[in-house]
């Protein structure tokens, strides 16, 4: 037994979004932390073989999964696909999540412009894609007596941002969501925690943060005046994915550089 209080003990965790920033930092901290295996999801499958194949170069054995999580049959498929790899998934990462990736994906009109069908882009992957997850995730982890869910939500969905309505709307929504898991599971040995981000730097915010000027503008309302790096996340979710944190579910912490305070 390592010294190591976020050892993941051999566990298999499965990343949504893993294909780049975030989710890929997840992926590979849990291969530094004893993980018994990786499903690096995205649904840019190239992306995902990258990451899988540095997962792998830790020495620890990676499923390169394409699935589109706003599909409720391909994350059955692909659960099914993780566990005829590995027998299981014990750790939920619902990372996957779209405010900008895509800019063909986001509505940049203004709320009261917008149709119905701009919104789906991020009702989809950031709330539904969240419930196809751990719908399909839940069940098992229930027979085994073991899981962890981590849900990746944005500083949007706590304190609401303009122009993010709908994000902020989709990110809160997940948030209520795992809330209601933790209540649903604590009993089956499950925790249900969400980690919310503020500026984070990664390919999803790169066209924002090119600029140095718009940086500075940026951080006058954070207190640690740099922004995030995709391994400020995922060192909080390794921990709530470990047993370091066996005690703690429900919650919504934020990741943020103290841009909002949780109270
Ligand atoms: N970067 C930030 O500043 C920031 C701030 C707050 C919250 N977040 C949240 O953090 C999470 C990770 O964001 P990131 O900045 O690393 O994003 P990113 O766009 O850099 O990476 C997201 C990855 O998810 C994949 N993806 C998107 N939709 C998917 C879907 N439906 N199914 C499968 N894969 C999909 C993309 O292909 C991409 O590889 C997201 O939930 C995001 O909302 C990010």
């Amino acid at each position: 037994m390592s010294g190591n209080i976020l050892d993941l003990k051999r566990r298999v965790g499965l990343v949504t979004g893993a294909g780049q920033g975030v989710g890929r930092a997840v992926a590979l901290r849990f291969a530094e932390n004893n993980a018994g295996g990786v499903v690096v999801n995205d649904f840019r499958l190239e992306r995902a073989q990258a990451v899988a194949g540095e997962v792998e170069k830790l020495g620890v054995k990676a499923l390169a999964a394409q699935c589109d999580v706003t599909s409720f049959d391909s994350v059955t498929a692909m659960f099914e696909k993780a566990r005829a790899a590995f027998g299981k998934v014990d750790i939920l990462v619902n990372n996957a999540g779209n405010a900008g990736a895509d800019p063909s994906a986001v509505a940049r009109k203004p709320f009261w412009e917008q149709e119905p069908k701009d919104w789906e882009p991020f009702l989809g992957t950031n709330l539904f894609g969240v419930l196809n997850c751990v719908r399909v995730a839940g069940p098992a982890m229930i027979a085994n007596k073991y899981g962890k869910i981590v849900t990746v939500i944005s500083d949007a969905g706590r304190v609401g941002e303009p122009n993010l309505e709908i994000y902020s709307g989709a990110k809160a929504g997940a948030a209520g969501f795992m809330r209601a898991v933790a209540k649903d599971l604590g009993r089956a040995g499950i925790t249900a925690n969400c980690v919310a981000l503020g500026a984070t730097r990664t390919p999803a915010i790169e066209r924002a943060t090119s600029d140095p000027e718009a940086v500075k503008r940026m951080l006058k309302v954070y207190q640690i005046k740099r922004l995030g790096e995709p391994e400020d996340a995922a060192n909080m979710i390794l921990f709530l994915s470990s047993d370091a944190s066996s005690w703690i579910t429900g919650q919504t912490i934020p990741v943020n550089g103290g841009y909002s305070f949780a109270m």
